[in-house]
């Protein structure tokens, strides 16, 4: 059942093209992106002023990471938070609010208390649930399921790709209705998320060196991430994957942020996971990477920078590099994480941890 892996979640790490590529069928036909279940009117959509994206953990992740796409697409204002504050502060909302809730079980508490909040407030709410007919997508107006299939691993994985395909597509969605894009660059957009099917079974080809290295790296006590912009976010779950499989003690930062504190806890042999923006589709951001990088080593870091294709200045830098393939910078979070997943699960195994069941977590958080 867990197909030839040792544990679920390296099956469901496997499994994510796939996972993508179910999550995108029968969603775009006759050039217009279709939901699951609209229970708003084109016109309701049409009038959407602001846009929240609420949840938890890593699909908290995968909304932060909506809002980069969801922005520059519809020129909206996006706000992420995670469900658990969002409920229980006093958000502007009203019937021309749509908020996106994001879970992976359609069942945690906090987010479904922020669903209620939303509708309570006359907000549109739309659900991006992996679980059908779960209580969050029930008590929505409007449903886009991720078809991941069954996620049995504790740590969210293909669900995460996933969630970030399906929040692009209600961005493209949202463009759609609003005009802000012509059908044929939606169009665009979509065959360019069709072919991160092949882009991520590109990378899981290239995950065996990054086990090793995880391997190596093993008995360290920290590890530190950074990433800028579509880059930041993927730190986080960078970060949050190890804690949650291995119990090391892992940060996400933004890399501008280094200078403003965090650059303190560099010492010698930290290692330190690095996100590294497109050279070609970021340059601006790349060149302020290599000198983070620049930064950190001169203080003792050790660096593992994930870098495109052809990233020269990366490959001349990094003391480990992880080369993923070149693509649109909106969708390089889907190529990028995939080696920090595979990272986190081989420490875990490294330490003999059960990465399908790590301690003091559930998969589903039903009690707040
Ligand atoms: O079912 P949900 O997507 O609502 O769950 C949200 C979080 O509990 C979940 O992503 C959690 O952070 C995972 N353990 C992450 O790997």
């Amino acid at each position: 059942e867990k197909g030839g892996h040792d544990f679920f979640m390296l099956k469901e790490i496997a499994e994510q093209p796939q996972a993508l590529a179910d999550t995108l069928l029968g969603h775009f036909e006759n050039g217009r992106v279709v939901l699951d279940e609209q229970r708003i009117s084109d016109q309701d959509l049409r009038d959407v002023d602001k846009v929240f994206v609420v949840a938890c953990g890593t699909a908290y992740h995968a909304g932060l990471i909506a809002k980069y796409a969801i922005e520059h697409w519809t020129r909206l204002p996006v706000e992420v938070e995670l469900a658990s504050e969002f409920r229980y502060r006093d958000p502007v909302l009203d019937r021309s609010t749509l908020v996106v809730a994001i879970s992976q079980s359609g069942e945690t508490a906090d987010t479904l208390e922020a669903v209620r909040h939303a509708k309570e407030q006359k907000a549109r709410v739309l659900a991006i649930c992996n679980t059908n007919g779960a209580q969050i997508p029930r008590e929505s107006d409007a449903v886009l399921y991720t078809h991941a299939g069954p996620e049995i691993g504790v740590a969210s994985t293909k669900c995460f790709l996933a969630q970030i395909v399906a929040t692009y597509l209600v961005g493209l969605a949202l463009a759609q209705a609003r005009g802000t894009k012509y059908s044929d660059e939606v169009a665009r957009e979509y065959l360019a998320l069709e072919q991160m099917t092949d882009a991520v079974a590109q990378v899981l080809e290239t995950v065996e060196p990054v086990r090793a290295l995880a391997r190596d790296l093993s008995s360290t006590d920290t590890v530190l991430f950074l990433g800028r912009h579509v880059g930041y976010p993927v730190a986080l779950e960078g970060a949050l994957k190890l804690k949650e499989l291995a119990y090391i003690h892992a940060e996400g930062f933004a890399a501008g942020e280094l200078k403003h504190g965090p650059i303190a806890l560099i010492e010698d042999g930290v290692p330190v996971i690095v996100v590294m923006p497109s050279p070609v589709g970021r340059a601006v951001l790349h060149s302020k990477m290599v000198s983070n990088i620049r930064e950190i080593q001169a203080r003792g870091a050790t660096t593992i920078v994930i870098a495109e294709d052809g990233d020269i200045a990366a490959a001349a830098l990094a003391d480990h590099l992880i080369v993923i393939p070149r693509v649109p910078t909106l969708l390089q979070p889907l190529v990028s994480t995939v080696p920090l997943q595979a990272f986190a699960a081989a420490v875990a195994q490294a330490r003999g941890y059960d990465v399908d069941k790590p301690r003091n977590l559930a998969k589903s958080v039903t009690v707040e």
